[in-house]
């Protein structure tokens, strides 16, 4: 196993910047909450499956094999990555539709009375799913949100567990607020209580190292498309929690085959082939740093993800220093930017202003962000946002953002909030 990396090594940012197409970097972006750019490695394992082997994979012919072994293998990575083994891993097509298959696999568990926790912090693809459950007879029980600090008292948790709660719904990191939760000492509380913990860590991942089996999470899901890859969603679940669900696939996939009897959609086979192409990005970044590198890629991943929180709780700190000193901008979420507190997804408020408006004028700049409510409504709403079709603007960045982005970001919004 892999120790920490040496204090002073710092991200080449412009070796990972090198690492993706040069269109990439024409604007500062920072929408990477929305999705993040795509490094060169994975487009080319795509291209390389599509030209060399889109036939229907198992055949017996060499293509066929081909395509399998490309399959296989970008599904194995994903899996050493978080420490998982493979068939804890669904690749299906989206975090949404995961959690939306999940809920209805383990309902046919449930009887009509059970519990499920669910919080407004949660995005509508980690809450939808179980509410909707109530329709069937589930009881949804809400764990309340702090208006004020839009945050979860973990303590309020302990008061709502009862013996009829099935699991708890919760992210680890909010898209609006950036802030972290404790996942592991959370699962632990609902472990106590006798459920189990379904965590959306759509907004961690692109940002931490996931470690599944540390935090002893039964369900965790996230979106590919924003850690570096193509679009597709990763949920893993404990082994016996997926043996146990009920299959939503057709009705001779057997109950053992995990991965592939939650994903009723079927395998996006050119899209699970490149994802090796992420695997091959850690591995370069990790190339470039280490003098001593790890031979597994769970340990690879672990330093690289090390390597990117530290630039990024730099870039954090700027933005969060401009945006505690600007008297009209209020960050919904936490002010400080302890790696391990938040993510470098910042959502502001700014008073007397559209946000609407900040977003479409810092576009003369070449800098892209977004305004809305990044369909966490539930949570906007929450912390007295009521047109939330204007929502917050989102400036969310990932590690292969610059600080003079992050200061030309700052420059542009000073200049958007005195214009409007
Ligand atoms: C925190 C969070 N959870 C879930 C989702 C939904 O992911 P997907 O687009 O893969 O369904 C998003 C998408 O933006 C998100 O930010």
């Amino acid at each position: 196993m892999f120790g920490r990396i040496k204090e002073e090594l710092k991200l080449n940012v412009s070796f990972c910047r090198d690492q993706f197409p040069s269109q990439c970097w024409d604007w500062a972006f920072f929408e990477n909450a929305g999705g993040s750019f795509v490094p060169n490695s994975v487009i080319k394992r795509m291209t390389e499956y599509m030209t060399e082997c889109q036939v229907q994979p198992g055949a017996p012919f060499p293509a066929a094999t081909l395509a399998q072994e490309r399959m296989d293998k970008g599904h194995q990575n994903m899996a050493e990555m978080i420490g998982a083994d493979v068939d804890e891993v669904v690749l299906g097509p989206s975090t949404s539709a995961n959690i939306d298959v999940l809920s209805r696999a383990l309902r046919l568990l449930w009887e009509e009375g059970d519990e499920v926790i669910v919080t407004d912090l949660n995005h509508e693809a980690n809450s939808g799913p179980w509410r909707r459950l109530e329709a069937t007879g589930i009881r949804i029980v809400e764990w309340p949100i702090n208006p004020e600090t839009a945050e979860l008292d973990v303590r309020l948790l302990d008061q709502l567990l009862t013996e009829k709660t099935r699991l708890v719904a919760l992210p680890h990191v909010s898209n609006i607020t950036g802030d972290i939760n404790d996942v592991k000492a959370i699962t632990a509380r609902v472990h106590e209580g006798g459920a189990m913990a379904c965590v959306d860590g759509v907004a961690f991942a692109p940002h931490r190292f996931v470690d599944v089996k540390d935090w002893d999470v039964d369900f965790y899901t996230y979106s590919l498309y924003k850690t570096y890859g193509p679009h597709i969603g990763l949920m893993y679940g404990k082994k016996k929690h997926l043996l146990n669900a009920k299959s939503q696939h057709h009705y001779f996939i057997p109950e053992t085959a995990t991965s592939y009897k939650m994903n009723p959609a079927g395998p996006q086979h050119e899209i699970i082939a490149s994802l090796s192409g992420i695997s091959d990005y850690i591995d370069a970044v990790a190339a470039e740093h280490l003098t001593d590198v790890p031979n597994d890629l769970f340990s690879r991943t672990k330093a690289v993800y090390e390597l990117f929180a530290r630039h990024e709780t730099e870039l954090a700190k700027i933005f969060i220093d401009w945006a505690n000193a600007h008297e009209k901008v209020q960050v919904i979420g936490r002010t400080t930017t302890e790696t391990d507190l938040r993510a470098p997804t910042f959502s502001i408020k700014v008073e007397g202003h559209s946000s609407e408006k900040i977003a479409n004028t810092v576009t003369v700049d070449k800098i892209a962000v977004r305004h809305g409510d990044f369909y966490a409504r539930r949570l906007v709403t929450s912390v007295g946002i009521d047109d939330f079709d204007d929502g917050v603007v989102r400036c969310s960045m990932a590690h292969y953002n610059t600080v003079a982005e992050v200061e030309r970001l700052i420059t542009a919004l000073d200049k958007a909030i005195a214009a409007n």
